[in-house]
């Protein structure tokens, strides 16, 4: 081949990679800072006060998105499974549009859900945070899949995976409502996924169950969008990178709960508006999903998913000698 058209061709491939990494730049930087100054409003319902479902939101990361809907204007349900911490998260709100529900996510019968769906539908709900999740083993949580029990391995999926698809599959008919529905309204479905989505090491299960609700998000999404009746549903994976919670207590540096809750209210019109599916709504974790996602080989990925999580590991099992 003549050196002219290769080095043409070459120079053509080098300009749109240039092209494709400026448009992913660009959009980064508007998508992370520049939120809309009245977040959500297409998911009000007219003449009403509009409810969002939270689950999990007695503390953390479920807490901190209930209170940045309250600071917007929507009215919360609070789901969770010990009564006096809802109460206490509840009161914490201080507002008048507040519900609780009581219900274990780990071991709710389909009848349980249908019962609690039920006793909310004197509400106007246009918005379910699949929220809850996490690790339910005894400390420490960061072990070899070996040394899993199969109701440990069971309970991963029960909390992180079963009780969500359950609870979306019971809301849908909530959220369609097509005979009540006014021109422009819409529905949200958000889901929290995980970073550790990508595989990490020492979390076997729980990366598997959240990449199970990364995947359940996209497929309902596509699924949704693709019929009249549920096309006014928006549904997305909310993917987010460490922040400290009472689940994570080491994640020095890491966002808050209440930074990481505004990030995610303050982040889904940006996204809806754009169709994604998913997003990292603080710029960090966003940066270090791309990178693990499109720029770094496997090799890389493995190097820094295994030592990031073996210093943790370590950290715990020091914690743990000190306990015998
Ligand atoms: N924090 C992070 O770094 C991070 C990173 C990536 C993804 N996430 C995801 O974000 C979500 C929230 O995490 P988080 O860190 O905020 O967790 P968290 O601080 O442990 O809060 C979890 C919430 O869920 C409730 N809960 C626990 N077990 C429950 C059950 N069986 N039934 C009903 N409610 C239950 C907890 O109530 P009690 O306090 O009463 O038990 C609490 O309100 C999870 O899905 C997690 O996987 C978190």
């Amino acid at each position: 081949m003549a050196a002219g058209p290769l080095i043409t061709g070459l120079a053509g491939i080098g300009a749109l990679v240039t092209l494709r990494v400026l448009y992913w730049a660009g959009q980064f930087l508007l998508y992370h800072f520049w939120r809309p100054s009245r977040p959500l409003i297409a998911y009000k319902r007219a003449g009403a006060d509009s409810y969002a479902l939270i689950t999990g939101a007695s503390a953390g990361i479920g807490l901190a998105i209930a209170r940045a809907l309250v600071r917007q204007g929507f009215g919360v349900i609070l789901l969770g499974h010990l009564p006096d911490e809802l109460a206490a998260a509840a009161k914490s709100l201080n507002s008048p549009k507040v519900r609780t529900l009581v219900l274990c996510a780990r071991t709710a019968t389909p009848r349980q859900i249908e019962e609690a769906v039920k006793s909310i539908s004197d509400l106007k709900i246009s918005i379910l945070v699949n929220n809850v999740g996490g690790i339910p083993l005894a400390d420490p949580p960061m072990r070899c899949l070996s040394t899993f029990t199969t109701a440990e391995v069971d309970a991963h999926v029960d909390l992180n995976a079963r009780f969500m698809a359950r609870l979306t599959n019971a809301m849908l008919p909530v959220l369609s409502s097509t005979s009540k529905r006014q021109k422009g309204e819409r529905s949200l479905i958000l889901n929290l996924s995980s970073a550790g989505r990508v595989g990490v090491p020492w979390l076997v299960m729980y990366s598997a169950t959240k990449a199970f609700n990364y995947s359940f998000t996209t497929a309902l999404a596509r699924e949704l969008e693709d019929d009249p009746a549920t096309a006014h549903i928006d549904c997305l994976a909310v993917v987010p990178g460490e922040v400290q919670s009472q689940a994570n207590v080491m994640a020095e540096g890491a966002p808050t709960c209440e930074v990481f809750g505004d990030a995610v209210v303050g982040g889904v019109d940006g996204a809806v508006s754009r169709k994604w599916r998913h997003i990292s709504p603080y710029w960090s974790h966003d940066l270090q999903l791309a990178l693990a996602d499109y720029v770094l080989p496997e090799r890389a990925v493995t190097h820094f998913a295994r030592e990031e999580l073996r210093l943790k590991k370590n950290r715990w099992d020091v914690i743990m000698a000190k306990r015998r």
